[in-house]
């Protein structure tokens, strides 16, 4: 009986978790995606099999073995952080397209647009009581600065905007306030870095910080972009780490004071930066596009390996792999790097205003800023009969174990931006577990990447984006 019950609780409980994960993306495998009939294809879909074995093989143990590795460790070493606006982002972009150019890729074209140039300068955050302690701390994107003696209050402790908009002006107006939430996932808990400073002003606080928008931390801070609103009052926002939130929680429920003085010093103005695309033109239909693409800007700390240099060199190799074994596909492969990417999708969006006469011309967009781990497959966008598709041309990955088809309606982060209005599109789906250990903090660098691994994303980028830009049929809206 008692382990009858134990058995049962031990159901219940796992029902719980798979309920409370529910926000996750649907993982479904080919044969999982109910009435797909496609007929014919799936035969000429198949005969790509030995072009697939070629770059694979190419790639992982061939000629470009480790290339992508090595020239994304040159470029990180070479550049360091590369926030939207600096003069070493435009260095690097400089730098990939003679990169490009010594590949003998010449089809190569940069787009203008404006984007924030917002420039962390002194951080400081000293909690006074119960005791002195130094708070590690990074500023979020766009955070005005503080008077130079800083703030000082005490603060009050949020777990949810439930409770804080259950809580009086009162208690709010004057104080700083933590916006202590535990992470669940990405898309749930970074809205309280996205919208903290705003909800938090609304009530009259004099700044307002988040618990860094992770699972797990070594007192690391994470940045992040947030927004503020038009009519509402600019206050000072920063990250804080999960030990000092913790902390900072526990004197609070204990009842005691917490003070702390915020020093924050940034400035803000608006430069040139640029789009890059660089075409591997089609055959038949050069028009028509299948885009591959990364962001190359990245925040201010670390290294941007992960974040998103790996996506950016996967995205750079697949049209040179393409020349370079002179598989020239009937449509159009396009790299795309985006710039300021990290300060909301400035490049995206300048994109798909500038092409939006011809973006019926975009017959599949990719786009991987979620890691370059181990790759598992694509979390596509589309209707079903495209997503049908793209399910058959992934069971050509079997042998690398990249055949998952995952269903999103909001893939990648740059992309979404055309997504949106209905061009079918994918990201890379990876085994990224870790991704937000290291997102957007100091740890984002090369030792985070993984040369085997980076091969297998590259080969799988390759194939796909070439499979997809030379089957007979386009993807369906
Ligand atoms: C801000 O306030 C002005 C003046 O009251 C108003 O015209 C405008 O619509 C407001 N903007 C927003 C985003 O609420
Ligand atoms: C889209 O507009 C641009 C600029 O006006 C023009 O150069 C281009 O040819 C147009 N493309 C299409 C497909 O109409
Ligand atoms: C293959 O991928 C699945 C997830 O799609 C993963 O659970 C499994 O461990 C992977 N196998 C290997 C050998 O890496
Ligand atoms: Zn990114």
């Amino acid at each position: 009986m008692y382990l009858m019950c134990k058995v049962l609780f031990t159901i219940f409980l796992r029902f719980l978790l798979i309920s409370q994960v529910h926000s996750l993306p649907k993982k479904k495998s080919y044969s999982e995606i109910k009435s797909c009939n496609i007929g014919n294809l799936a035969e000429e879909i198949a005969s790509y099999d030995s072009v697939v074995r070629d770059i694979v093989d190419y790639v992982v143990s061939g000629p470009f073995k480790r290339k992508t590795y090595d020239e994304l460790e040159k470029f990180v070493d070479m550049f360091g952080a590369r926030i939207s606006g600096s003069q070493v982002l435009e260095d690097s972009i400089d730098y990939m397209i003679k990169l490009t150019q010594d590949e003998d890729l010449t089809d190569i074209v940069t787009e203008e647009l404006e984007v924030p140039h917002w420039v962390r300068e002194q951080e400081k955050i000293t909690m006074l009581e119960p005791r002195s302690k130094n708070i590690a701390v990074l500023g979020l994107g766009r955070s005005v600065s503080t008077p130079p003696e800083g703030v000082t209050s005490d603060v009050v402790v949020f777990s949810s905007f439930k409770e804080f908009d259950d809580a009086p002006i009162e208690y709010v107006e004057g104080k700083i306030v933590l916006f202590n939430a535990i992470y669940t996932t990405y898309g749930e808990t970074a809205s309280y870095r996205t919208q903290g400073a705003v909800r938090a002003a609304e009530k009259g606080a004099v700044a307002s910080l988040v618990r860094s928008i992770t699972p797990f931390s070594i007192n690391s801070p994470h940045t992040g972009s947030q927004y503020y609103s038009e009519n509402v009052t600019k206050i000072p926002t920063a990250a804080i780490t999960l030990e000092d939130a913790d902390l900072i929680n526990r004197f609070y429920t204990r009842g005691e004071k917490v003070v702390l003085n915020i020093k924050m010093q940034s400035s803000f103005e608006t430069k040139t930066s640029r789009n890059t695309l660089i075409d591997f033109k089609g055959t038949k239909n050069p028009e028509k596009l299948v885009i591959v693409s990364g962001h190359i800007d990245s925040w201010d700390v670390g290294q941007g390996a992960m974040d998103d240099g790996g996506g950016l060199f996967v995205s750079w190799a697949a049209p040179i792999i393409l020349k370079r074994l002179n598989l020239r596909p009937k449509r159009t492969v396009r790299a795309i790097f985006w710039t300021a990417e990290e300060l909301g999708l400035i490049g995206a969006a300048a994109y798909a205003e500038k092409h939006k006469n011809e973006s019926h011309n975009i017959n599949f967009i990719m786009e991987s800023d979620e890691g370059t781990f181990a790759p598992r497959g694509l979390a596509v966008a589309g209707t079903q009969e495209a997503r049908c598709i793209i399910a058959e041309i992934l069971k050509l990955f079997e042998s690398i174990n990249a055949s998952t088809l995952v269903e999103t309606d909001s893939p990648g982060s740059d992309i979404t931006v055309i997504v949106k209005d209905g061009v079918p599109g994918a990201s890379l789906h990876n085994a990224n577990e870790n991704y937000f250990w290291f997102h957007h903090t100091e740890g984002d660098t090369m030792n985070v990447e993984n040369p085997e691994e980076l091969d297998l994303c590259t080969a799988f980028w390759t194939a796909v984006a070439y499979i997809i830009a030379d089957i007979s049929v386009d993807i369906p809206r």
